[in-house]
């Protein structure tokens, strides 16, 4: 599988769908974010956009990139919609190829998952050194599998945010663990249906 691929697979999941009007933030980013002055953001796998639109209304200047560039168009169009289009940066990358430049107060990946390549660890070892001194990378992850998700193999295995954090393999001089939690939610698929899942969550804080 290869980078031609991945793209077409997932403008293919997002093309297939009607653009979300008003997408929603993930409670793990509204529950770590509320409270933090605003700064510079960005949204890794930003998908419809619903963390970098929140994050844009609480004051935060986002640049939201997806290797996807119909997830990315969408995002532009509705950040200008809802007069956000100055705080709201949608750029495209395979993060498997390039990182956005830039440094950054928060950087956030939510489910940053794929059936292809990617190399995670690297990707958020470039987040995590993309940040500002004080500023927090968010990594949360699957810590199981929703009914509805694309993802039904029994032996798929959830790495725990230790791990993921282990993966990354930063120096603890200037970056600090603040968060490594397993937390259960109610997560609402199509149709409206309902299924407990756990996030796996990982709170980084670059110290130095
Ligand atoms: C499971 S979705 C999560 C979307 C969003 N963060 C959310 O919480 O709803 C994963 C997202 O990662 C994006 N993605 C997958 N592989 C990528 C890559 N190599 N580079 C950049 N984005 C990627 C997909 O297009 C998709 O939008």
């Amino acid at each position: 599988m290869n980078t031609t691929d991945a793209v077409t697979f997932w403008d293919g999941v997002y093309a297939a769908r009607p653009a979300v009007r008003g997408p929603r933030p993930n409670v793990r980013l509204t529950e770590t974010v509320t409270g933090l002055p605003p700064g510079d953001a960005l949204d890794l796998g930003c998908g419809n956009g619903g963390d970098a639109l929140w994050l844009a209304g609480q004051g935060w200047r986002v640049t939201a990139t997806d290797i996807s560039a119909v997830a990315v168009e969408r995002l532009a169009a509705l950040a200008r919609s809802h007069d956000l289009g100055e705080r709201v940066l949608p750029v495209r990358h395979d993060l498997h190829e390039s990182f956005p430049s830039g440094g950054f107060d928060l950087v956030c990946a939510h489910y940053l998952h794929t059936p292809f390549a990617l190399d995670r660890a690297t990707v958020l070892r470039s987040a995590a050194h993309a940040l500002r001194p004080g500023g927090r990378l968010l990594v949360v992850d699957h810590g199981s599998a929703a009914p509805w998700s694309w993802d039904q193999d029994p032996d798929t295995r959830y790495p725990s945010p230790r791990e993921v954090a282990t993966g990354i393999g930063l120096d603890p001089a200037t970056w600090t663990v603040e968060r490594a939690e397993a937390l259960r939610r109610i997560a609402t698929g199509p149709g409206g249906r309902t299924a407990e899942v756990t996030d796996h969550v990982l709170l980084i804080r670059r110290t130095g």
